[in-house]
């Protein structure tokens, strides 16, 4: 199975962009042979209830949302939760994006408590992992798969993804090379593998992401050990998406 998610960040600003989106998501989406293929859409919480009125595009592509908190109800101002989610009919989201690490300084800390939320609500968790430089040592992802995955348990694993992202190649058009991006997959691989054992390890997707378009994205999803790619900025345009998803083998 190969994933293709999107992740349209902070983008779509009124019912006029997300229409002309979605409507032309729906167009090509016609023309694409989903077999072996997973979908998901990460459109801002805004939108993820209208995203009904697109009905003919989710009956093919699963809805995502790209960060939740990790309590279920009570006084988080701002935030949002995995139930509330659920009840609009979420099944993935995105945690632990290296932009929220970032800009809203959440740590590996606040990432493992979202993971373990969602998952223990049955919600589908993409969790993004990325050292910062290039050439920075792999004990960084080692560390944030390490702490995000603490308080997982066993029987929660089969509805975890991972994104190996580099932060230097998202948004900048640099990507990194399948052959690294697989080797950083490997090394997420035996962490998962020491904690879980190595049939769940193997059995884990791991998605690349950063600067992912068209032009390259075939390279990484034929690459053995890389299952999907997570794109941002080329998921924005949805010809280049489902061209993206079009993939040649
Ligand atoms: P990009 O973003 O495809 O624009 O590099 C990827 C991501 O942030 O998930």
């Amino acid at each position: 199975m190969k994933y293709f998610i999107a992740n349209l960040k902070m983008n779509l600003l009124n019912e006029r962009e997300v229409d002309r989106y979605f409507h032309d998501f729906g167009k090509y989406l016609k023309k694409v042979d989903l077999t072996g293929k997973i979908v998901v859409a990460c459109p801002p919480f805004v939108w993820l209830e209208y995203m009904e009125d697109f009905e003919s595009v989710f009956q093919k592509v699963k809805l995502g949302a790209q960060n939740v908190f990790w309590k279920y109800r009570g006084a988080y101002t701002g935030e949002i939760s995995p139930k509330m989610l659920k009840n609009l009919g979420v099944q993935y989201v995105i945690i632990g994006h290296s932009e929220r690490r970032r800009w809203l300084n959440e740590t590996d800390e606040m990432i493992g408590k979202k993971v373990k939320a969602a998952l223990d609500l049955g919600l589908k968790v993409v969790l993004a992992v990325g050292e910062f430089k290039k050439n920075e040592p792999k004990s960084l992802i080692i560390n944030q798969t390490k702490k995000a995955l603490s308080d997982v348990s066993r029987n929660r694993i089969k509805n975890l993804l991972i994104a190996y992202e580099p932060v230097w190649a998202i948004g900048t058009g640099l990507s990194d090379t399948p052959q690294n991006a697989a080797r950083s997959a490997e090394i997420i691989r035996q962490v998962v593998a020491q904690k879980f054992g190595k049939p769940i390890a193997k059995k884990l997707p791991i998605l690349y992401g950063g600067s992912v378009t068209s032009k390259n994205a075939a390279k990484f999803i034929n690459y053995e050990g890389i299952d999907g790619v997570l794109v941002g900025g080329a998921s924005l345009k949805p010809k280049e998406f489902l061209k993206i998803i079009n993939f040649k083998k």
